[in-house]
């Protein structure tokens, strides 16, 4: 590789390391105080167009289908648009209904992930507007589309991906904000919105300053051969991509689940070999949240958590800081990023190149 590992043992290490930049960067020069929105240049959509948009879907593959289904709840909670996320290739082999009222969203680090491409020219011929959420400058998907926002994350080298994930999902906050702000979202709500996006690179610092005791737990947890991740709503996505990164780099199978879906099956499969990950934020779904741990708990189930404060159902906790509730996504997997790293690492594996895996996928 030409580019510089810059003293880390692995780019996945570099990387991750790199986001409290990668975020400023994805803000810088887009917000706007004076009437609390961001600008967003290349996104060619004024605010008639936005306010004509009557739903949202968003398609992409992997770790940028996870910070779709982020992206998704954002729009859906500040702008109050129905929106959701598909994987690209699933979308485009079902004959999907494309409709004008529509505004549908491709995603993608590279830029090039033949699914997506597929999506969008299938899309586009169908006379639909498409925007892209990418990476790289330049990419066939950001050719492709209408337009749409760069999410700066600067270039990822190791095949999973980690600041392109936080620096998607952060772009989407910018595009709900964006979005709501041409709707009903109030000048003291996207106010509110702002410095929470603004606390971001603080906040991810405070998350890495914490790596000896996730290094700690990460070889604790590495003897599981199976691990299950819960959320729920805003968490829920969260433990999908924290399940998916810990099994691309570890290859220990992981699985994630609705916490609330617990009690239909997977509740079968707890006992004290098999570590449940728990995101739990402190919102409004707290509550609901213990009890589902206070379920594991009572079949002698391993809990590890992450939350805004020390959970006491829980075996260990990491905390992390607290931000405005619809952001609080963006951090939360950040803690298991560096989870999934250490277990690798504990294991011996070939982390930037995990087997069988390929960085971008341009064939089908
Ligand atoms: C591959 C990579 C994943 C990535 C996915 C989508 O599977 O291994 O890390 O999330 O492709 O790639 P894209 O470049 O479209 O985001």
């Amino acid at each position: 590789e030409s580019y510089d590992m810059g003293g880390h043992d692995t780019y996945m290490h570099k990387e991750i390391h790199e986001q409290a930049d990668a975020v400023d960067r994805a803000l810088r020069g887009r917000i706007d105080d004076r009437f609390s929105t961001v600008h967003l240049g290349g996104l060619n959509l004024d605010a008639r167009d936005a306010r004509a948009v009557r739903r949202v879907k968003i398609l992409g593959c992997g770790t940028s289908y996870h910070a779709g289904q982020i992206g998704a709840q954002m729009i859906e909670e500040l702008a109050r648009i129905p929106a959701d996320a598909e994987p690209a290739s699933e979308f485009r082999y079902r004959n999907p209904v494309v409709d004008p009222d529509t505004l549908y969203i491709a995603v993608s680090q590279s830029g090039e992930t033949y699914d997506v491409l597929a999506a969008v020219q299938e899309l586009k011929r169908k006379g639909a507007r498409v925007l892209g959420l990418v990476n790289v400058v330049g990419s066939a998907i950001a050719r492709e589309t209408d337009g749409g926002i760069y999410v700066h994350a600067g270039p990822e080298v190791c095949v999973v991906s980690t600041k392109c994930f936080t620096n998607m999902v952060v772009s989407f906050g910018l595009l709900a904000l964006h979005l709501g702000r041409t709707r009903d979202l109030s000048v003291a709500d996207g106010k509110r919105i702002i410095e929470g996006l603004r606390k971001l690179p603080g906040q991810i610092e405070e998350i890495l300053a914490n790596e000896a005791q996730i290094e700690e737990l990460a070889k604790e947890y590495a003897e599981a051969k199976s691990m299950m991740f819960i959320g729920r709503v805003r968490g829920y996505p969260v433990a999908r991509e924290a399940s998916l990164k810990l099994k691309e780099v570890s290859y220990i199978h992981a699985e994630a689940y609705p916490a609330s879906e617990l009690k239909h099956g997977p509740l079968a499969l707890i006992e004290p070999a098999m570590p449940t990950v728990a995101i739990v934020p402190d919102d409004e779904l707290l509550e609901k949240n213990r009890a589902a741990l206070e379920e594991i708990k009572a079949r002698s189930g391993r809990i590890l958590a992450v939350a805004h404060q020390e959970q006491e159902k829980a075996d260990h906790t990491i905390v992390v800081p607290k931000n405005e509730d619809e952001l609080d996504a963006i951090l939360m997997g950040i803690p298991l990023q560096l989870f999934a790293y250490y277990t690798a690492k504990a294991m011996g594996r070939d982390i930037d190149k995990p087997r069988n895996l390929a960085k971008s996928v341009t064939v089908e």
